[in-house]
């Protein structure tokens, strides 16, 4: 079926435009080539019928982590009696103990693709993924490679700088020289950006400046964790360093987000990240709404800080925790988040001339996806209007 017409969506949230009562849109071609009332639709088409059900886009994450082995769950009940995410990184666990796990699993590429077919499941189409579990720029590009298990779009980020592997301890220099001497490769292998995690016992401004200069000069965009764990000035750096997306900023003080604003960098503010180190501080989406600022959400997938991949956990977070209303995060989980990643006006809106990548969900308010608690999944999921 390449030509058929979705009717009876009780509320069609088209994000382009207002919401249509009993709307429709009809598919040709994987593409959305007509939308309007079901009464208006040409009844000689195939008809797939949504029953009076919510039908949204296909979700757009603007940050996971799916190239990783194993999980964290000794961490997970170590945090849970006190621990912090800062100790068990410093005693070997945290990033590091996922590279262990990532470099020698024998079926990494399946597990990649199990998480990629988790976040579709929960209604994600689209995504952006990083590597950043390598940790060689050997490994790191392989990651690559692995970076898109062909579930749906995937726009590929290169985060050789997430922690320094124990072959470069106490060489920041030599291990950000060996990724900066890769970035060429990791751009042919289909890399649209660089990432880094710019924290102290990470990676410092001073010591990533040159490898993101040399990122930029070769026409990577920018991503950058900032502002996670502490106040450190990283927004100002996202915007020195004229980033796309400005990523975490828990601890973005007004002048970060300021800076932000006039370098046009587009926060990506990550929740579910606080909500699963079990903190209190979640970023000043308020803040940043009262500046008239468009930012996205997203669920920051990884099995350290943010084991879920789940969007409508994230919106739900959102409404609780950062006064956004239900329709302000599901913009921040489609159209913000489709340009960022370069893909408007394909991604992230039920419009004539996007691709056919839509949700039913089994509600009759498109609020309840953030509403209900542990248990949304959608009803079904169309990418390039095919239902997976
Ligand atoms: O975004 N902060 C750095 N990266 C991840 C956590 C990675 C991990 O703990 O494995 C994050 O929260
Ligand atoms: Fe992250």
């Amino acid at each position: 079926m390449n030509h058929y017409a979705v009717v009876h969506c009780g509320q069609l949230v088209p994000i382009k435009g207002p919401i249509l009562n009993d709307g429709a849109f009809i598919v040709q071609d994987g593409k959305i080539v007509w939308v309007g009332p079901t009464d208006a639709a040409p009844a000689d088409l195939p008809t797939v019928d949504a029953e009076g059900k919510v039908v949204t886009p296909g979700l757009v994450d603007a940050h996971t982590h799916t190239v990783f082995a194993a999980n964290r769950v000794e961490e997970f009940e170590m945090r849970s009696r006190g621990a912090t995410y800062q100790e068990i990184a410093e005693n070997g666990g945290g990033i590091r103990s996922t590279m262990e796990a990532t470099r020698q699993a024998a079926d990494l590429e399946a597990q990649v693709r199990a998480h990629q077919l988790r976040l579709v499941r929960n209604g994600t189409t689209t995504f952006e993924t990083k590597t950043g579990y390598g940790l060689s720029p050997k490994l790191e590009l392989q990651h690559l490679d692995l970076a898109d298990a062909g579930v749906a779009t995937v726009r590929k980020t290169f985060l050789g700088a997430h922690a320094l592997p124990p072959e470069f301890e106490g060489d920041v220099k030599g291990y950000i020289a060996a990724l900066t001497q890769v970035l060429p490769e990791a751009k042919a292998k289909g890399a649209s950006a660089v990432d880094a995690f710019i924290e102290p016992g990470y990676f410092t401004p001073d010591a990533i400046r040159p490898y993101l200069e040399a990122a930029k000069s070769l026409g990577l965009g920018i991503h950058l964790h900032v502002d996670q764990l502490g106040p450190h000035q990283g927004a100002q750096f996202a915007a020195e360093m004229l980033a796309t997306t400005a990523d975490h900023l828990e601890f973005s003080d007004e002048a970060g987000i300021r800076a932000l604003m006039r370098a046009g960098v587009t926060p990506v503010l990550l929740p579910a990240s606080v909500y699963g180190l079990g903190k209190g501080k979640y970023p000043d989406a308020k803040a940043m709404m009262k500046a008239g600022m468009a930012f996205c959400l997203a669920t920051d997938y990884n099995p350290g800080s943010s084991p879920t991949s789940s969007l409508p956990f994230v919106m739900g977070l959102a409404c609780r925790y950062m006064g956004m209303s239900p329709a302000q995060a599901l913009v921040a989980c489609t159209m913000i988040p489709s340009t960022v990643l370069g893909l408007q006006g394909q991604k992230g809106a039920i419009d004539v001339g996007c691709d056919a990548d839509f949700v039913i969900w089994p509600y009759k308010d498109y609020r309840e996806i953030a509403y209900w608690i542990g248990d949304v999944l959608p009803e079904r999921v169309a990418i390039a209007g095919k239902f997976v």
